[in-house]
């Protein structure tokens, strides 16, 4: 197996054949840069200072002409040819807690959450663990390339065979077309991960805040889920804020109503951009919709976000305007 040696260090790790540099490094305990997996971020660069990679995405949108110039390539979409020496700075935010590993899954249960998305629930052979609010890379039939979604539900420690994720239905995307036309119960998939760094912070001080826009409920539903059964989280408040167009959009408040706490501690609040006249609540981008909710100093909470990238921006910009430190923001952009 190709060996990659990370320059101006004695850190050696192993890639196999089908494994991208990133993704090895990580199963390795290493903390490699990164974010989506899915060559969109340009997280992952590295610098390639001997050997030969290919890319499993060559037009990946993360990628310029200058980096090419520059011999870098994204290290989520890099296998090795052979041995090879890169440089990167290693950091311990991208430790993984539960390195990644690969598996197959098959369909066990699929259910509506909304009119387009829907629940999936996939089992594994033997329990594997992640953290509330991370993702895995999922390798579906026919589809070029592995999609990125976040688990809802919960896996901590012990881990579980049971994978739930909420998609949405992209018109015309590849993905979204096999799991919502063609994937049948019983149908296997693989399974990569878990990656991410947006999940949840149990020895935070801070009550915590959860902002969802449309499929980001996944991982914020897990994040929920795991501070209201936690013992180290109980004298926390939880205030979920969750972002859709129209009432059909509407979503995760059954779920929270099962957690213990609904109401005293957990506390939901739902915005509508385009509402039906009928509609009662909050009118506008769920963003905007927090600080005033909250009534108290924005910093003074931890903030978990999850949603379509305009979002996520959006709420990050309206977190820095209002002094909350980087340390306290958590997310991984859905690209
Ligand atoms: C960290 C993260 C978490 C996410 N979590 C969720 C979630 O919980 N629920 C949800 O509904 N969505 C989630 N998404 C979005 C999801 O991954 C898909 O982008 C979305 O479902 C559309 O996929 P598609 O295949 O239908 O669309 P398409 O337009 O066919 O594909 C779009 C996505 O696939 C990637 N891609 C396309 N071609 C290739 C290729 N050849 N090789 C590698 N990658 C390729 C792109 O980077 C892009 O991310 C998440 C994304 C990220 C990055
Ligand atoms: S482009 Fe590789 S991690 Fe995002």
């Amino acid at each position: 197996m190709p060996l990659i040696k990370i320059a101006d260090s004695n850190i050696e790790f192993v890639c196999a054949a089908n494994d991208t540099i990133t993704r090895a490094a990580l199963r390795a305990g290493l903390g490699m840069p990164y974010e989506c997996n899915v060559g969109s971020c340009g997280t992952c660069k590295v610098e390639l200072v001997s050997g030969a990679v290919e890319s499993a995405w060559a037009e990946a949108p993360a990628l310029s002409e200058r980096d090419r110039l520059k011999n870098r390539v994204l290290g989520c979409q890099s296998h090795p040819k052979g041995d090879c020496t890169i440089k990167v700075r290693i950091a311990e935010q991208y430790l993984p807690m539960h390195p990644p590993t690969q598996f197959s899954a098959h369909l066990s249960l699929m259910r509506d959450i909304t009119h387009d998305i829907r629940e999936f629930h996939f089992e594994t052979t033997q329990p594997r663990a992640f953290l509330p609010g991370q993702y895995a890379l999922l390798t579906l039939p026919g589809v070029r390339g592995q999609r990125a979604y976040s688990m809802s539900s919960v896996a901590a420690d012990v881990g579980t065979s049971t994978w739930q994720f909420q998609i949405k239905c992209l018109p015309g995307g590849q993905g979204t077309a096999v799991l919502f036309d063609q994937l049948c119960i019983g149908d296997q998939i693989g399974i990569d991960g878990p990656f991410g760094s947006g999940y949840l912070r149990e020895d935070s001080p801070r009550d915590v805040v959860c902002i969802a826009g449309g499929s980001g409920i996944s991982p914020m539903l897990s994040i929920a889920r795991a501070m209201m059964h936690s013992p180290e989280m109980t004298m926390r408040k939880l205030y979920f804020f969750y972002g859709g167009r129209a009432l059909q959009d509407i979503c995760g408040e059954a779920e929270l109503r099962e957690l213990p706490g609904f109401a005293e501690r957990l506390f939901y609040y739902p915005s509508l951009s385009s509402p039906e006249a009928e509609w009662r609540g909050h009118v506008g981008f769920v963003h905007e919709n927090v600080l005033t909710t909250l009534g108290r100093t924005a910093a003074d909470f931890e903030y978990y976000f999850a949603g379509p990238p305009l979002m996520t921006q959006a709420t990050q910009r309206l977190l820095m305007q209002s002094k909350v430190p980087l340390t306290q923001m958590h997310f991984d952009q859905f690209y």
